[in-house]
């Protein structure tokens, strides 16, 4: 039964978490610097990094203390070497370096995008082939993993990533950051009657979305100009429809050509409600064969947890990292499993 201590520090969230036995959170503890980014309508990477260096201590001391355990329970380091901003992945990477010299345990590296997916692991057995959507504030991937540990990318964005263009869209309509929190609060009281944009890329599983975020300030300036009113709601609405429509489309192809046992959802993007309902309603009824599942909503936006279970797979497949590594700003997914 191993223990691992985990650390995140990929954007703007500092996080620590205690796993046990690959999948059991003995702690987790999450310091978000949202409320200090909100006066900027988004992540301002220097301050980010910045206010990682004055949290880090703390968090790792609360995370031990929560879970009433010493460094020498503890049996590795796992840590987030990438992708994410460079500033604010040093942070992690430097304490998960100290930490292991100091105690003289293995430091195990984690691909963010590989905890995302793992944060399954926190409330399911994951079963292979698996096919995972990942929608984040950095990326939107459906990721093959045709067995445990493996990741194959089949499709990626070409432009922004989907809750990249939530946030956009957000400070569009006036909404405080992270806009894809309020603008799928706003989209309850909305209807969606407005026609946008769908961008539809050459690579059948790819995904685009610049056009669509543009669609929706070209709308907006129409209204404008033609001295127009419309309910922000109704816009919002039409727009997170016609998002997760798309993501709907591509998931709908690549479990149409590749047969799995599981599909998961993954990422910060994975908490709109929206998603949410059409994956366990529509994909799911249209794939009966194939199990659904959805993280709890604790575990969709960054924290260590995710981290630590892929950590805890990543150290039984013998994954090492050396003393003089660094952060990796763009990790590859696919070769980061060795
Ligand atoms: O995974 P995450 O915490 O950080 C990255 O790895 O990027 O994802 C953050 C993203 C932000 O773009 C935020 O707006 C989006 O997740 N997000 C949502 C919701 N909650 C968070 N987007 C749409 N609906 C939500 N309920
Ligand atoms: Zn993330």
């Amino acid at each position: 039964m191993s223990k691992i201590l985990a650390i995140e520090s990929s954007c703007d969230e500092t996080a620590a978490a205690i796993i046990e036995n690959e999948h059991i959170i003995l702690s987790n503890v999450v310091a978000t610097q949202i409320d200090v980014h909100k006066q900027y309508g988004g992540v301002i990477p220097e301050i980010a990094s910045r206010i990682h260096i004055e949290n880090i201590s703390m968090v790792l001391d609360e995370c031990l203390n929560k879970a009433n355990l010493k460094m020498s329970d503890i049996d590795a380091i796992a840590f987030t070497q990438g992708p994410g901003l460079i500033g604010s992945l040093h942070v992690g990477v430097q304490a998960a370096k100290t930490l292991a010299w100091m105690y003289d345990k293995p430091l195990v590296p984690v691909h963010h995008i590989a905890g995302h997916i793992y944060a399954n692991r926190l409330v399911t057995e994951l079963k292979f082939p698996l096919m995972a959507l990942v929608v984040s504030g950095g990326h939107t991937e459906l990721v093959y993993m045709e067995n445990e540990w493996s990741f194959e990318v089949l499709g990626t964005t070409q432009d922004d990533a989907i809750g990249e263009a939530f946030d956009k869209v957000g400070r569009v309509l006036g909404l405080p950051y992270p806009g894809g929190v309020y603008i799928d609060k706003m989209s309850k009281q909305g209807k969606n009657i407005y026609k946008l944009p769908k961008p539809k890329p050459e690579k059948e599983l790819d995904f685009s979305f610049s056009g669509l975020k543009s669609g929706v300030l070209q709308f907006i300036k129409r209204m404008e100009r033609n001295n127009e009113t419309f309910l922000p709601e109704d816009l919002a609405c039409s727009f997170q429809e016609t998002a997760i429509t798309t993501l709907l489309e591509r998931a709908d192809i690549a479990l149409t050509k590749y047969p799995v046992k599981q599909f998961v959802l993954a990422g910060g993007v994975a908490a709109n409600s929206c998603l949410r309902n059409h994956v366990l309603n529509d994909l799911q009824k249209k794939h009966p064969s194939v199990e659904c599942i959805i993280p709890p909503l604790s575990c969709c936006t960054d924290n260590a947890a995710m981290i630590g279970v892929a950590g805890s797979v990543a150290y039984r497949y013998g994954v090492r990292g050396e003393y003089d590594l660094s952060a990796k700003p763009g990790f590859d997914l696919e070769s980061s499993t060795r």
